[in-house]
């Protein structure tokens, strides 16, 4: 009885692989109702999951779905999944990397719903660009031009998209088992035996401290290699924005900056240690090695070039890429070092200009956004411009504690 099995997780009971089907299935089949699966959602934030009941609930997850099998085809494939955060914009500068010394790339991403958009939303930002790939199409990519950025073409894990809305609505996203079976089931499904995972941690991140990002990273592990994946991950610091670009479009020039050698910094850093692994567990080098050939694949500019053979193939024109010519710069008031940059009200401030979306209906602006003039470290004298917002509509507001300064 449904009843039962709530009451159960409630007192902290473990559930069996049987009755953990039965309530999720019963709830993908609409026989469970939404205030029943709430309530066990709820049960679980607080009482937890042990190891088995998390792997039977990827499980569950999973075979909700149709599961991929590209590597048949294609010969080893390695997929990356980060967390999300302000500013995250890595997939646009891995994945040619990656495709540029010959490694196969499927990256399926989805929409964004938070405060800047997925990667799905940056691509679309650039005019033309198709996203919604049918099989055929992937497959005569990466025969083309060895790469392909799309949009989920399968039900990959359904039960995931439906429980996904439900915790949103439920304040149970925080969840770590949940997190963990939401992000594993979907990976899994998508069918490579090498998997990446840039699990971030901070003011911007789902998690606060590298602690419990590491826990969710050593679970999530755990479960791709009890379907014998190879998984590796890199913690990530989410305190504050990950570059200097946030917003769609303005993502786009920072990853075209990074991949013609403009620019240097933290966030072309952590690209380069994410290629490196995925190079690594694909070519089975060791990390260093794989790092030469990650940041050869920049300087001789194959992996720009590898962009621009991407976005082509999938309809895009990257000349027609645009930002809004409204622009409003904040300056400092006071003189200082910059200490923080607080990546949650970048991230809100982003919101509110129409970079990101509310709810799965709401449009996104891609060309307005935030570019920050001066980074953590940087000294700033009063009237320096602190960040220039690219806008269209005055409806914003700037907190004043963003930048802290001493
Ligand atoms: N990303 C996911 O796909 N699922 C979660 O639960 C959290 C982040």
């Amino acid at each position: 009885m449904i009843k039962e099995i709530i009451d159960k997780k409630r007192l902290g009971e473990d559930l069996s692989k049987e009755e953990l089907s039965e309530i999720f299935n019963g709830y993908l089949n609409g026989k469970v109702k939404d205030y029943q699966m709430s309530s066990l959602l709820m049960a679980i934030c607080l009482e937890g999951m042990n190891y088995d009941e998390i792997v039977n609930l990827t499980d569950i997850f999973l075979k909700s779905g149709e599961q991929l099998h590209y590597e048949d085809e294609f010969g080893t494939m390695c997929d990356k999944h980060s967390t999300g955060g302000i500013g995250d914009k890595t997939t646009l500068v891995i994945v040619p990397i990656v495709a540029s010394l010959g490694i196969p790339v499927i990256k399926m991403s989805g929409k964004g719903l938070g405060y800047t958009g997925g990667t799905i939303d940056k691509l679309e930002s650039i005019p033309g660009y198709r996203t919604d790939l049918t099989d055929k199409e992937i497959e005569e990519g990466i025969k083309k031009v060895g790469a392909v950025m799309t949009g989920q073409t399968k039900d990959i894990a359904p039960m995931d998209k439906m429980i996904y809305a439900l915790r949103d609505a439920t304040a149970t996203v925080s969840s770590i088992p949940l997190i963990a079976v939401s992000i594993m089931s979907k990976k899994l499904a998508l069918g490579a035996s090498k998997i990446l995972l840039d699990v971030k941690y901070g003011s911007g991140a789902l998690v606060g401290t590298k602690e419990e990002a590491e826990g969710l990273a050593i679970l999530m592990k755990k479960i791709g290699e009890s379907y014998g994946r190879e998984v590796r991950y890199i913690l990530s610091d989410m305190n504050v924005p990950l570059g200097r670009n946030i917003g769609n479009s303005l993502e786009v020039v920072e990853a075209l900056n990074v991949l013609s050698g403009k620019e240097e910094g933290k966030f072309k850093d952590l690209c380069i240690e994410l290629a490196s692994n995925m190079i690594s567990m694909v070519k089975k080098i060791n990390v260093e090695d794989a790092k030469k050939l990650a940041e050869d694949a920049i300087t001789s500019g194959k992996a720009l070039n590898k962009f621009y053979e991407i976005v082509k193939n999938q309809g895009g024109d990257i000349t027609k890429l645009s930002v809004s010519a409204n622009r409003y710069e904040y300056k400092s008031y006071r003189e200082g070092t910059i200490e923080n940059i607080d990546a949650l009200g970048i991230g809100k401030l982003s919101l509110s200009l129409g970079a990101g979306r509310e709810s799965k209906e709401d449009k996104i602006d891609y060309t307005v956004g935030i570019v920050l003039n001066k980074l953590v470290g940087d000294k700033v004298n009063v009237g320096d411009t602190l960040m220039t917002l690219y806008i269209h509509n005055n409806n914003f507001k700037i907190d004043s504690n963003i930048f802290e300064i001493q």
